[in-house]
């Protein structure tokens, strides 16, 4: 199986002075623990990290020091998380047929999850890793059109309906640089890939995820990632 990680944003959510893949937890970065957890797992057998030019460096360190056992290569990224897969497509290796995409800031992702989700993409052409939400979830009004100095609720979706997306996500190559290709053409704006199949009219099944799967956006994020990490290993 192959791996695309997009790590090529800013981390603006972060707030610090540098791509926040680069902060520590736990003495190391967080792509160090991504990229740990995937090469732990057995089915990925090729990893593409899409990166800046100026984090290359950086992250060509934290490969070395992970003596990878399988080939890492690095990929350009785009202006946005879409381009940056976009880009990372272009350069799988000819003859890949499926493809998992995960992203460089879910770095509790275990290795059993990335193998899970390698299994059941054998057999479909489109999964994400997902959990159920366990907030009731709110439809909001935009703040212009109601007219007054507050927000407000305009419904409340089924919460047995909703699922919060993660990554990894799985898809077949070809369908999926179709996908994306009529993306560019017809300048649809997603923050995830399944996004695109949807509105393709293509299948995407869901594959459990795992709570602890975090994204790390936020400072609090970083705080409650150290506080799972230290519980998985207390020598650290
Ligand atoms: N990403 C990417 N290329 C971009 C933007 C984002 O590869 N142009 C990656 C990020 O590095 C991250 C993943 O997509 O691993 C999810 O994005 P997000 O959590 O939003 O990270 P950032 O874009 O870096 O953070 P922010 O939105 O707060 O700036
Ligand atoms: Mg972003």
């Amino acid at each position: 199986m192959y791996l695309l990680i997009p790590a090529a944003g800013s981390g603006k959510r972060m707030g610090g002075d540098r791509n926040k893949l680069l902060l520590s937890l736990l003495d190391q970065p967080i792509l160090w623990w991504t990229l740990k957890a995937a090469i732990a797992s057995d089915a990925i057998e090729w990893i593409g990290i899409i990166c800046q030019p100026i984090d290359r460096p950086d992250f060509e360190g934290i490969v070395a020091a992970l003596k990878a056992p399988k080939p890492v290569v690095f990929i350009q990224g785009g202006d946005t998380r879409q381009e940056s897969v976009y880009n990372g497509l272009q350069r799988l290796p000819e003859g890949a047929q499926r493809v998992l995409i995960h992203d460089g800031a879910r770095c509790l992702a275990t290795a059993e999850l990335f193998d899970r989700c390698a299994s059941v993409l054998q057999g479909c052409a489109g999964l994400i890793a997902a959990v159920p939400v366990k907030d009731t979830i709110k439809v909001v009004e935009d703040f212009d059109k109601n007219g007054s100095d507050r927000p407000e609720v305009a419904s409340t979706p089924d919460r047995s309906k909703l699922w919060a997306a993660q990554t990894p996500q799985g898809f077949e190559v070809a369908t999926l640089k179709d996908a994306h290709s009529r993306g560019v053409r017809e300048k649809w704006a997603v923050t995830d890939d399944a996004a695109l199949f949807e509105k393709c009219g293509l299948s995407v099944r869901i594959v459990e995820g795992e709570e602890t799967n975090l994204k790390v956006t936020t400072p609090q994020d970083l705080a409650i990632a150290e506080f799972i990490l230290r519980q998985r290993h207390p020598q650290s």
